[in-house]
């Protein structure tokens, strides 16, 4: 459906997308998973016709992406990381807007705004002033604003940055709900939960590039190892800590150990070496390593620093 090729963008000298390829197919929900600064916003950016690239070309259904182009408008919408709303208007005025930017009149206009105003649980507030909701509320109007004119490709930048995880919950099944009704979904995030829960494909960003594309399951099959522990880091379990690094790979963050096993290094030689040291089994929880292993692993960076 999109087809990215080669995309080179600068701001002054400031690398921001240093030769991005993509193909996003049909229906599918995309994850652009990466940190801050990674250049996701600059993409969605150049994807939406708001920014020109230095270089490379973008294909929508075969189509170059012209932001003037009515068709290309048409088919596109795109959720801002920045809340883009009149906050002296009513949450129903600012659906009017962006309804009637698209061409959307009548009764056709009313029916898509009460629909987006009871998707997001806005419907008792649509008379209130956007600058008296809440951030979160904020975030799901402006997530409804970009989908009144149904767009077949859904940019969504970091929508739920912000939202409390009740709203985050409710933002995600909608997205979802949406997706299945047809719109392919572009969706950024620096949150590797919401890329494993969301998407079908993730795109992996770092520095302006792409390290590694595809399902969850061949992204992981990428990694040297197939298992992940994890136990608290503390001084009970600093001597075994130390011991268990010489047979695999240990990462240490936010209070705890992920421990990803050389081959070879059975688990119950694992087991063996916490009894030595007099650990119970109530502290490890063992599972399948993360995305966030697989970028520490591409990138020798957490996706939080
Ligand atoms: N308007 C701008 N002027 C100058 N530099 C910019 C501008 N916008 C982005 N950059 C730079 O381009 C690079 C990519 O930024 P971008 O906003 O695309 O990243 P991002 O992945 O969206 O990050 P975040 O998760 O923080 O939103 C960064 O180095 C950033 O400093
Ligand atoms: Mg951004």
């Amino acid at each position: 459906m999109l087809i990215i090729r080669d995309l080179r963008k600068h701001y002054g000298s400031q690398l921001a997308l240093d030769g991005v390829s993509l193909e996003i197919r049909r229906g599918e929900f995309f994850g652009l998973l990466g940190p801050n600064g990674a250049g996701k916003s600059t993409l969605m950016s150049l994807v939406a016709g708001l920014r020109q690239p230095d270089a490379g070309s973008l294909a929508l259904d075969g189509v170059a992406v012209t932001p003037a182009d009515p068709a290309t408008r048409a088919a596109l919408g795109l959720v801002p990381q920045s809340i883009a709303l009149f906050e002296d208007l009513s949450a129903e005025q600012n659906l009017r807007v962006f309804g009637e930017l698209h061409g959307l009149r009548g009764a056709l206009l009313r029916e898509r705004i009460d629909e987006a105003l009871a998707a997001v649980q806005l419907a008792d507030r649509r008379r209130d002033q956007v600058k008296k909701f809440s951030g979160g509320m904020q975030r799901r109007l402006n997530l409804v604003a970009s989908l009144l004119h149904r767009p077949k490709l859904l940019l969504c930048d970091e929508p739920t940055v912000g939202v409390d995880p009740q709203s985050r919950n409710a933002i995600f099944d909608f997205l979802e709900a949406r997706n299945r009704e047809g719109p392919t979904v572009i969706y950024s995030t620096h949150y590797m939960e919401e890329a494993t829960r969301l998407c079908s494909r993730i795109g992996i960003i770092d520095h302006g590039k792409i390290h590694a594309l595809g399902t969850l399951d061949e992204l992981l099959t990428r990694l040297p190892f197939a298992d992940e522990m994890t136990f608290p880091a503390t001084p009970a379990t600093a001597a075994f800590a130390a011991r268990v690094a010489a047979h695999g790979e240990l990462a240490t963050a936010d209070g705890g150990h992920r421990f990803h096993p050389h081959a070879g290094f059975r688990t119950s030689a694992f087991y063996a070496l916490a009894e030595e040291c007099q650990l119970p089994a109530r502290l490890f929880v063992a599972g399948r390593p993360s995305l966030e292993a697989l970028f520490l692993h591409l990138t020798g960076r957490t996706l939080r620093e």
